[in-house]
């Protein structure tokens, strides 16, 4: 398959999957999310595929978000779709039975910090910016953001982070355990290289039955990802969303 929005290379074990949208800062629009799904089933049953890293084309951004354009004029139902959509990808990823990591080379905003989080281990350069700013659109948070961000920060900063809609500088999200470790940019790939190889090294079989392990663990929050499919919906159908999606997209500050 030919990829427009992605590249996807593959290199002694792993795929490498940058996503290719520099000038719109990586936003996840519907056929970057679908290519992404694509490229993870293409590397499933490749035995020669061990591990994927996930990284955002360019210095700025890891991915600035779902794409915020793709909103304007969607219902409810329509948002309902979008965030179902979304969550397929991001379930994939957080079930994939071989290590996914994400190299955070800049802003991971919404979607994009959704994206990281389904990820099973989180490499960030001291650049990296990470927020669920959903709320500033009249949003929530609709790739998982509402529950995995819990997991893995606890609910209190969680929740901070999800209301103030503020960014966190990666010391922070090291510091609170958003991300495994901080490193200079030119450092992501080749950390994340090496945390692969060590997994490599190690029995396929124990990899892949502990992922399930750690998720099955986990599963009884899969109300809590429907509870924020249906809501994520609903936000689309307030004036509030109209508002804050048109004044991102008219370069404005938003009148709730
Ligand atoms: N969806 C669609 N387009 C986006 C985007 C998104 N999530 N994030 C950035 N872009 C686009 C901008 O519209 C702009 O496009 P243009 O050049 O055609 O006008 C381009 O990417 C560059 O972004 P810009 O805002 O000019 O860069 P900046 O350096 O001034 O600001 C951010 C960077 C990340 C702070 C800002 O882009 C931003 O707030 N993005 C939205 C983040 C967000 O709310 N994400 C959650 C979505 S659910």
């Amino acid at each position: 398959m030919s990829y427009q929005n992605i590249i996807l290379s593959i290199k002694e074990s792993t795929a490498y999957i940058t996503i290719n949208r520099e000038t719109k800062l990586n936003a996840l629009n519907q056929d970057t999310i679908a290519e992404l799904k694509a490229a993870v089933d293409s590397v499933e049953h490749d035995d020669s595929v061990r591990g994927i890293f996930i990284t955002g084309a360019g210095q700025k951004a890891f991915v600035a978000g779902a794409d915020i354009q793709e909103f304007l004029g969607k219902s409810s139902e329509e948002g309902k779709s979008l965030s179902s959509f979304g969550h397929e990808l991001m379930d994939k990823i957080a079930n994939f039975s071989k290590p996914v990591i994400a190299g955070i080379n800049g802003y991971a905003l919404g979607g994009g910090l959704e994206l990281a989080l389904a990820c099973h281990v989180r490499i960030a350069s001291k650049t990296a910016k990470m927020g669920l700013p959903e709320v500033s659109l009249g949003l929530i948070p609709g790739y998982g953001g509402t529950q995995r961000l819990v997991e893995l920060v606890g609910k209190g900063k969680a929740l901070e982070m999800i209301l103030t809609g503020e960014m966190v500088e990666a010391q922070d999200a090291y510091q609170w355990g958003l991300v495994n470790q901080v490193v200079e940019l030119y450092e992501l790939e080749g950390t994340a290289q090496n945390i692969l190889n060590k997994i490599y090294s190690r029995s396929r079989n124990a990899v892949a039955t502990a992922i399930g392990v750690v998720n099955a663990g986990l599963s009884k929050q899969k109300d809590g990802y429907q509870s924020e499919i249906d809501a994520f919906g609903k936000c689309f159908g307030s004036e509030e969303f109209q508002e804050g999606v048109s004044a991102f997209l008219e370069k404005r500050k938003p009148r709730f």
